[in-house]
């Protein structure tokens, strides 16, 4: 037995600000609340959007990873504004802090500590627009938010149906003056949600087709993002992300994230980059488990094996981005206690192949 399903519409657009209008419109009288990134308030795309609006309010504070005090800010500053329409225009940052707030306002509760708990008062829900000015967070197609307790370096994720966003929209005008590290590491981002949906235990042929699509248009374009970048690599990134997101939506992400977390919180590796790193290694092992569809994904993308595969990411990565543990200032003797911080319930568990801490310790050594 399987299942999919993701209630999010999706809207592509090379004028998002129009297609927000026609929604927030569509509302008699929107109370509207913009979350997003403080230097987002100085482009000409937000005057549009002040223009094309009528009103709305904004709030700017995003952290990144966002943080139970800084999700805490946003939802004491929302508890006034009670809007009928929130609308995060950002990364996986600031699309999270959106989820977090929405659901803050649906269940009536302000307390973030007390979010993950409490029931539903069923006031109105705000409606959700989430768009992603990055190829690769997927959050705007999941139900779930990353929120860390930054004391304990402990991540936390709010997840329940009813954290979908309502719509997705995407613009490629938004991602198109993206640095190259971040298009880097969000393509690697993507890449990895698309291996960790097709070596997922709650995999099914829905989620597998939409990581194949994923995986060939980030292998065909990954090696293209060189300056200045051609806009049908940045369109084909941001497809290549929705395609992972809408894959990853439904299994949960697996091995390559629970292994990352640790990584990011002590020692602020870049997320794509720190659940990208174990691809390989988790291809090797996870490779009998997932035969058909690594034979199938090989003949797509006509090449003859794994290792092929790697050296054509690793060929296009390596000598761009620091893509070793080493490189972020980890020491081997790092690895005993980060092997024991590489076990998030919920994530390792959904590999398709249960790993021993040996395997795991194996990996970290790879990735060294
Ligand atoms: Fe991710």
């Amino acid at each position: 037995m399987w299942k999919y399903s993701n209630p999010v519409r999706i809207i592509f657009s090379d004028r998002f600000i129009t297609q927000v209008s026609k929604i927030a419109n569509s509302y008699k009288k929107p109370s509207i609340l913009i979350i997003t990134y403080k230097w987002f308030r100085h482009t000409e795309t937000f005057k549009e959007l002040e223009n094309e609006l009528e009103e709305f309010k904004h709030y700017f504070d995003i952290e990144e990873n966002p943080s139970f005090s800084s999700c805490q800010k946003a939802i004491t500053f929302t508890k006034k504004i009670q809007p009928s329409t929130v609308i995060a225009i950002g990364g996986g940052s600031v699309i999270d802090t959106a989820k977090a707030v929405r659901m803050a306002v649906y269940k009536s509760c302000y307390d973030i500590r007390k979010l993950f708990s409490s029931s539903y008062k069923q006031v109105n829900k705000p409606l959700l627009i989430a768009i992603p000015t990055t190829h690769g967070t997927g959050s705007e197609l999941t139900m779930w938010a990353t929120i860390w307790d930054k004391v304990n370096k402990k991540k936390y994720s709010l997840s329940e149906y009813n954290n979908y966003p309502d719509y997705a929209i995407y613009d490629v005008n938004l991602v198109k003056s993206l640095p190259t590290s971040v298009s880097f590491s969000s393509t690697l981002d993507a890449l990895s949600h698309s291996f960790e949906a097709l070596w997922n235990k709650h995999s099914n042929p829905i989620s597998d087709n939409f990581a194949m699509e994923s995986i060939k248009l980030i292998i065909d374009n990954l090696s293209k993002l060189v300056e200045p970048i051609p806009i049908e690599v940045r369109e084909n990134l941001l497809i290549a992300s929705m395609y992972a997101g809408l894959a990853f939506s439904n299994t949960k992400t697996a091995a390559a994230h629970s292994i990352s977390y640790p990584l990011s919180a002590y020692f602020n590796v870049p997320h794509g980059i720190a659940c990208s790193m174990s691809l390989y290694p988790l291809l090797k092992i996870n490779e009998k488990a997932i035969q058909n569809k690594i034979a199938n994904l090989l003949n797509v993308l006509q090449l003859s094996s794994i290792d092929e595969f790697w050296n054509k990411v690793l060929g296009t990565v390596k000598n761009r981005i620091p893509f070793s543990l080493h490189e972020y200032g980890i020491k081997k003797r790092d690895l005993n206690w980060l092997l024991d911080l590489s076990f998030t319930k919920d994530r390792m568990d959904n590999n398709v192949r249960e790993l021993s801490k040996r395997d795991v310790f194996k990996i970290l050594e790879e990735m060294y």
